[in-house]
């Protein structure tokens, strides 16, 4: 059974055979029409979405599969998670058994589960989402987590590759925290630390005191970027950060304060309301393209003049999701024989 979690737990020819994949797909939308037919994918969407929900469906309609959504709460029981106890609150269904009947209907489940932002250890673990893939007998995607978002880290990479004619390798990626009114989770800065560290770019985080990532994640992307070689470095100045860089990637993210002291975090991140991507910022780079996996705060997070006149990847990235996501259902389910894939010329490391 494959699940897909975490890209740290799949191997190298997986992960560039899937570059490789949702290239295909993105040449050719029909390929592959009825490869799945017969197949349920569950979808279980603990929170909102836009992109993942609409891109997975079509993803998994368009290879022959029947998708079928899940809201807990809405039109569904509210689930309960704690084992061991009375359920005597408003959850009338364990996640046990719901995730054992879906995975007697469905032949893999996606699930979107955020952090709780209560306890720290819980959140960088990705505890409920352990909890839920232990509960399936079916292959399990991560359609992001408390503490990562792989599908928007597949598409980003095989974005990164069109971008760069197959050779993101070297280029100076910047993954530039932003302001926002809210502490928001880090799975995607993680999973993009840890793609753009694994395609071998030179990243640069930068960020404002307080608003460091889980140093486990920090040392497995140095690891990456070794084995690939490009480098993981930290800066405070953003103006140092954005000279010379290839990319800029946008987002957001509390400090791990807020789990002990959610009013300093808060006044920590209120305090660093300039750190915004401006068309000044932007001019600095060398001709870098912005990247964010959306939805993203206009005059917030970035200037509208630069979702607006570029260069800007974002909707590259939003449009890549469905070809990522083919490639994904593809591994999951069994796509390209691993012989083909080791018999591949194009390297993506
Ligand atoms: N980027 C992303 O996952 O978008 P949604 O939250 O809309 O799914």
């Amino acid at each position: 059974m494959r699940h897909l979690l975490d890209w740290l737990d799949i191997d190298e020819t997986t992960w560039q055979s899937c570059i490789r994949e949702a290239h295909r797909f993105a040449d050719h939308r029909s390929l592959h029409a009825n490869r799945f037919l017969g197949k349920a994918l569950g979808m279980v969407f603990f929170n909102d979405s836009l992109r993942t929900r609409v891109s997975m469906e079509l993803a998994a309609t368009e290879l022959g599969a029947n998708p079928v959504v899940v809201t807990p709460g809405s039109g569904t029981w509210g689930f309960a998670w704690e084992d061991g106890q009375a359920m005597t609150g408003g959850e009338a269904e364990h996640i046990r058994e719901a995730v054992g009947v879906l995975s007697r209907y469905c032949h893999g489940l996606g699930v979107r589960l955020f952090a709780e932002g209560l306890d720290r250890e819980r959140d960088v673990s990705d505890a409920r989402l352990k909890v839920f893939a232990a509960a399936s007998d079916v292959p399990v995607l991560n359609l992001e987590s408390a503490a990562r978002h792989p599908c928007q880290a597949l598409a980003d990479a095989s974005v990164l590759h069109r971008t760069f004619d197959g050779n993101p390798a070297g280029k100076k990626f910047v993954l530039h925290w932003t302001w926002h009114p809210k502490a928001l989770p880090m799975a995607v800065p993680n999973s993009t630390l840890l793609m753009a560290s694994r395609l071998g770019m030179d990243v640069v985080v930068a960020r404002p005191e307080g608003f460091g990532l889980d140093e486990e994640v920090m040392e497995a992307a140095r690891r990456q970027a070794a084995a690939h070689g490009g480098s993981v470095t930290v800066t405070t100045d953003a103006d140092a950060a954005a000279d010379g860089a290839h990319v800029v990637y946008a987002k957001a993210w509390g400090g791990f304060e807020r789990y002990h002291d959610p009013s300093a975090e808060e006044s920590r991140r209120h305090a660093n309301r300039d750190w915004r991507v401006s068309s000044s910022r932007m001019a600095c780079t060398d001709q870098g393209m912005f990247m964010h996996c959306l939805p993203v705060r206009r005059g917030v997070v970035v200037d509208d003049a630069v979702l607006d006149e570029g260069p800007s990847l974002h909707l590259d990235q939003a449009e890549f999701r469905l070809h990522a996501q083919k490639a994904i259902l593809s591994m999951m389910w069994g796509g390209e024989t691993a012989a083909e894939a080791a018999s591949a010329t194009t390297s993506y490391s």
